[in-house]
C-alpha cells in the first residue's frame, strides 16, 4: 500500500487543473506582453485568472500580483515594505517558515532592522499581550505572523492581530500559504497589508503563487526588469502556472465546505485511533481547538531508534514528515518544535491530509506505527 500523508509539503495536481493548463502548454503560447493576437489571447487568460482569484478573496484585481510562490511573496512583502515604508522594527515569531524568519534575520544582520520575537503560550499560540507590549514601541513596525503553522497547524487569530496592528499603526504581513485554498479569506474583513498564496498546496502546479498587496500600500518591485505585473514584478509570466492556479483556487472554493468536513474527519479519526492504540501519545500544538484541519503533529513516547521512524514508515509505503519539507529525517532539525518547547527526546511526526486520503490509509499507518513501537520496545 502507498500512502501520501505529506500534503502540507505539497499536493498532487488535480486532473481538472491539468486539463485547464494543457492548451497553454500546447498551442496558446504567445508572450502575454506581445500586442498581436497570440499575446492578446494569453494576456486575456492571465487577466481572467487574476479577476477570478480577486473575486474569491474579495479584493480588486489590481491588488493581486503573481509570483513564483510563497517564498518570493514573503521576501517581497518584507524586504520591500522595509525599504519603502520607513520601517525600522519588525515583530515576528521563531516558528515562522524560513522564508520569513531567514529574511528578517538577513535584514537584521545588515543593520537595516531590529527584530523582536514574540513569546508563545504553552499550546504554541502567540502571546497577544506580549505582542501588544512589543507594539508599544514608538517606531513604525512591520508585524509578520503566519496564519497557520505548517508544522503544528496552529491558527493565528488573524482578525485580533489585525485590530492590534491597526491600533498601533503597524503594517501587517501574514504568510497565508497554508490557509489559502483551505479557508475562505475575505480581505475586507481583516485589516491586512500583505498576504500570499502558493498553488501547490491545494492541488495546483508548483512554482506559482500570488501576493495580495493592499491597494493603499505602495512599494517598489523586488524583482526588477520588464513592466509585467504593473511594474511590480519583472519577468515573462508563468502563463500555464497562473491558469492552473486560478483553476485550482476555484475548485478549492467550490468544494471547500465538503473537503474541510471530510479532511477534519480524517484528522479526528487519526487522533482517536492513536490515543486508543499508543499509550502516552501526545499532539504538538493546539491540535483540537484552533488548528488547521489538514495537519496533525504527533509526539510519540521515547523509543530506541526513534530517529528511524520516518525511514521505516517510508519503507512501508507511508510518506510523512518530521517537520516541514526542508527538515527531513528526524525532528531534531525542526525549529518549530524547538520553538514551542516540545520534548525533543520524543520522536515527532507530521501527518498532513488532503481530500484524496482515506480512513483505511490511517488504519494502515497507525498499525505500522504500533508495530515499530512494539519492535523498539523489544530491543
Ligand atoms: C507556511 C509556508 N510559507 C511559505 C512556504 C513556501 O512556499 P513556496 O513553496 O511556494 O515557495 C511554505 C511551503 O512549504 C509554507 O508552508
Amino acid at each position: 500500500m502507498k500512502v501520501y500523508f505529506d500534503n502540507a509539503a505539497t499536493t498532487s495536481l488535480d486532473p481538472e487543473v491539468l486539463e485547464a493548463m494543457i492548451p497553454f502548454l500546447e498551442n496558446k503560447f504567445g508572450n502575454p506582453s506581445s500586442i498581436h493576437s497570440y499575446g492578446r489571447e494569453t494576456r486575456s487568460a492571465i487577466e481572467g485568472a487574476r479577476k477570478k482569484i480577486a473575486e474569491l478573496i474579495n479584493v480588486s484585481p489590481g491588488e493581486i500580483f503573481f509570483t513564483s510562490g510563497g517564498t518570493e511573496a514573503n521576501n517581497t512583502a518584507i524586504r520591500c515594505s522595509i525599504e519603502k515604508l520607513g520601517i525600522k522594527h519588525a515583530i515576528s515569531s521563531t516558528i515562522e517558515h524560513h522564508a520569513v524568519s531567514h529574511t528578517l534575520e538577513d535584514l537584521e544582520s545588515k543593520g537595516d532592522l531590529k527584530v523582536s520575537w514574540v513569546k508563545f503560550k504553552k499550546d504554541g499560540h502567540v502571546d497577544l499581550e506580549h505582542l501588544e507590549n512589543l507594539l508599544r514601541d514608538n517606531t513604525r513596525t512591520l508585524v509578520s505572523l503566519m496564519h497557520a503553522n505548517n508544522e503544528i497547524g496552529n491558527l493565528l487569530p488573524l482578525k485580533k492581530v489585525s485590530e492590534l496592528c491597526q491600533k498601533y499603526d503597524a503594517v501587517l504581513h501574514s504568510d497565508t500559504v497554508q490557509t489559502m485554498g483551505h479557508y475562505v479569506h475575505d480581505m475586507q474583513d481583516v485589516n491586512l497589508h500583505f498576504a500570499n498564496c502558493s498553488a501547490h498546496k491545494f492541488h495546483g502546479p508548483k512554482g506559482i503563487g500570488f501576493m495580495y498587496i493592499n491597494g493603499d500600500v505602495k512599494i517598489d518591485p523586488f524583482i526588477t526588469g520588464g513592466s509585467q505585473e504593473r511594474n511590480m514584478r519583472g519577468g515573462t509570466e508563468n502563463l500555464y502556472g497562473i491558469v492552473g492556479m486560478a483553476k485550482a483556487f476555484e475548485i478549492a472554493h467550490r468544494n471547500m465546505e465538503k473537503d474541510q468536513h471530510y479532511i477534519q474527519g480524517l484528522k479526528t479519526y487519526m487522533v482517536d485511533l492513536l490515543k486508543e492504540n499508543i499509550s502516552g501519545v501526545k499532539f504538538n500544538g493546539d491540535h483540537d481547538k484552533s488548528s488547521l484541519y489538514t495537519v496533525l503533529s504527533v509526539s510519540l513516547p521515547p523509543m530506541t531508534n526513534g530517529e528511524m521512524l520516518l525511514f521505516n514508515l517510508d519503507i512501508s509505503g507511508i510518506a510523512a514528515s518530521g517537520g516541514s519539507a526542508c527538515t527531513s529525517g528526524s525532528n531534531q532539525g525542526s525549529h518549530v518544535l524547538q520553538g514551542i518547547d516540545c520534548d525533543m527526546s520524543r520522536p515527532s511526526i507530521r501527518f498532513s491530509f488532503s481530500k484524496e486520503n482515506t480512513k483505511e490509509e490511517i488504519d494502515y499507518a497507525v498499525k505500522k506505527l504500533c508495530e515499530f513501537i512494539e519492535l523498539s520496545n523489544k530491543n
